[in-house]
């Protein structure tokens, strides 16, 4: 018989996952058991945002409130679905979601994970169809997995993550992710066979490009070195030469993963409105910055790497500027150079 190439070719993530859980033996079982209920959650909540137009067709608050109510709908959906997610093993101890006023606790406090999440951001995107993503971090506790956890063990760096990742509900339902020991890969998902199938392994960032993602319209509130980095990069007296082009889209994770394939900087300075930056670092930063960095780019808050702030607490905030190294090599000299000039 004559098998084509293309059928040849085809990894789902469970054969990935358990062929890597073999080369590495801090991988367990029960981790991948995890990711494939997350990415279970997942499929969940891209079907319901493909069906979410359909669905909020007939529905009396969306003629009243058609954007509002589509986004707190689907938020809670997504957030239900992780749950039911999380739930399906008895390993993971603890659940920490953007929404979330304190730390939840599954299986009664044991178990020996702990899943920070953000089960659905960009939720303003879902108004025009824009892609929306959740992002993830899973950290193994330290304490003995029998005993009720302490939530504020979940304060960890993001250093210590053992997985981080993310699903892109794009124009494909694509899931990215890194773990200890391993490089990055994107799995796209298929909605015929549903399952999610290795489309790149040991992704890494382009070394530089002439782009940068940052909401420019918060200029007159930015630090003078974060308007001066503004101005020379759309000036010509820069690495590029010219003006770098501009590309956000108001979703971090689409805007990263577009800068995680093509190269540039992402950022999000402070600013008077948020003077410690607006990004939540333990759902959704270190994630990205988790990738980030094993794809070979830089991610930190102007001032340190990411992955080594230890929050205070949950709903820590940052600024955030990451990708290409020579990119983010660019910006740390014109700070210095900013400095020294003053
Ligand atoms: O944190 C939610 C979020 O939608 C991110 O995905 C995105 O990067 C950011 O907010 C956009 O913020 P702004 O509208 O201020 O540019």
């Amino acid at each position: 018989m004559t098998v084509t190439t293309q059928n040849e070719k085809l990894v789902t993530l469970e054969e990935y996952v358990i062929e890597a859980q073999a080369q590495f033996p801090k991988a367990t079982g029960e981790m991948t058991q995890l990711l494939m209920d997350i990415t279970l959650g997942a499929k969940i909540i891209a079907r319901e945002i493909n069906r979410s137009v359909l669905k909020d067709i007939n529905s009396a608050e969306t003629i009243t409130e058609p954007h509002s109510f589509k986004r707190a709908r689907l938020e809670q959906f997504a957030k239900e679905q992780m749950y039911y997610a999380l739930n399906r093993s008895n390993e993971v101890c603890l659940m920490i979601t953007d929404d979330m006023a304190e730390p939840e606790m599954l299986n009664e406090g044991t178990g020996k994970y702990i899943v920070v999440l953000d089960p659905l951001d960009g939720t303003s995107n879902i108004a025009f169809n824009g892609a929306v993503a959740t992002t993830f971090s899973i950290y193994r506790r330290k304490t003995h997995p029998e005993s009720v956890i302490d939530p504020t063990e979940a304060l960890r760096s993001g250093n210590e993550q053992v997985v981080g990742g993310y699903v892109l509900y794009g124009s494909s339902i694509m899931l990215v992710f890194t773990a200890e020991g391993m490089g990055v890969s994107f799995f796209t998902l298929d909605p015929a066979i549903g399952e999610f199938c290795l489309s790149n392994e040991n992704v890494s960032v382009p070394e530089f490009k002439s782009n940068f993602s940052i909401n420019t319209s918060f200029y007159e509130l930015w630090s003078e070195v974060d308007q001066g980095f503004f101005d020379y990069l759309t000036g010509n007296d820069n690495l590029a030469g010219k003006a770098y082009s501009l590309r956000y889209g108001g979703s971090v994770v689409s805007d990263v993963h577009r800068i995680l394939m093509e190269g540039g900087l992402f950022g999000y300075p402070p600013n008077s409105l948020n003077p410690r930056g607006k990004l939540h670092l333990m759902y959704k930063c270190n994630p990205l910055a988790f990738i980030m960095e094993k794809a070979g780019g830089v991610a930190t808050n102007g001032d340190v790497r990411l992955l080594d702030i230890r929050p205070g607490k949950i709903h820590y905030q940052t600024p955030v500027f990451m990708g290409s190294v020579k990119n983010m090599q660019e910006y740390s000299d014109f700070r210095t150079n900013f400095e020294d000039k003053k």
